[in-house]
């Protein structure tokens, strides 16, 4: 290649602000010439670069942008260690199709489960296929709404949050709401209904739930919504954090194995 042509394309190349059409040019044309490519080849091996690193980056501003608290992949979960739950199910929601579809996902089970890891994953997974996410947990969820609410803003609030292809609550129930909690909430459920994706995590099966929003009517109206397009995965048994200890179950797992999570996926 002639050094003219490569100091034209680098020009063109800060023009449309493609620094790795820059860098691949020269590079992509001698391995075109040696394993003789055809000019149509070329270009879409050079467009491909760019587009490539694009995405890349898209996605990593996309993670960075939604808070989560640590990376968690699919790939780390032990699924061993959770023999209820179908690697299947999960696998199936990595593949975006809920997110498209504006439909939810659950995660209830003990501690240390896994709940949050899985979270993340699939919130990481979201920001690869384009979706922007952020993560937090209900009382921050909370606290994000009052603040929104005493400011005189709060449906432009939520109507700036439709905006985002997943929200991610996580820890639903450890701490319970106050009534005016409680409605903001049900305001975020009902104004994503349909439109676009929560993943809640909660440590109490749905039965519970009442007692966290302190009201049944509020609590089963918010169910409602949130499974009526959902997958719901129950996690099991004992926590992973403590799977090397002499420890075996936390003191209220024990019950809440036998009684509570009795929701199938
Ligand atoms: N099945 C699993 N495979 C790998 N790591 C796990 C698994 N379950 C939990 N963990 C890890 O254990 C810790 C606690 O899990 P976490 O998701 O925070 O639990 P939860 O939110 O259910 O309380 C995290 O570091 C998480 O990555
Ligand atoms: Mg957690």
């Amino acid at each position: 290649m002639s050094a003219e042509a490569l100091k034209r394309i680098d020009h063109l190349a800060r023009a449309l602000k493609a620094p790795r059409i820059q860098e691949a040019a020269g590079r992509l044309a001698e391995q075109a010439r040696d394993a003789g490519w055809d000019h149509e080849e070329y270009l879409a091996a050079v467009l491909d670069r760019e587009v490539a690193a694009r995405d890349a980056s898209g996605s990593e501003m996309r993670i960075r942008a939604a808070g989560f608290p640590t990376r968690k992949t699919i790939e780390d979960y032990v699924f061993d260690h959770q023999p209820a739950l179908k690697r299947d199910t999960i696998l199936h929601l990595a593949g975006g199709t809920f997110l498209a579809n504006a439909e939810n996902v659950v995660l209830l089970g003990p501690p240390g489960t896994g709940k949050t890891h899985l979270a993340i994953a699939l919130g990481i997974r979201a920001a690869y296929l384009g979706h922007r996410v952020l993560f937090a947990t209900a009382t921050e969820w909370v606290t994000r709404l009052q603040g929104a609410h005493a400011a005189g803003r709060l449906n432009a609030e939520l109507a700036k949050l439709r905006r985002y292809g997943l929200i991610v609550v996580d820890e639903v129930g450890y701490i319970p709401f106050e009534q005016d909690a409680a409605n903001l909430f049900f305001q975020l459920v009902s104004s994503r209904y349909e439109h676009a994706s929560l993943i809640l995590t909660s440590n109490l099966s749905f039965a519970r739930w009442g007692d966290v929003f302190g009201d049944q009517v509020v609590a089963a109206a918010m169910i409602d919504r949130i499974v009526h397009h959902a997958e719901v995965v129950t996690l099991k048994g004992s926590s992973y954090r403590l799977r090397n200890t002499e420890i075996e179950t936390l003191p209220s797992v024990r019950a809440e194995n036998a009684a509570d999570y009795n929701h199938s996926n």
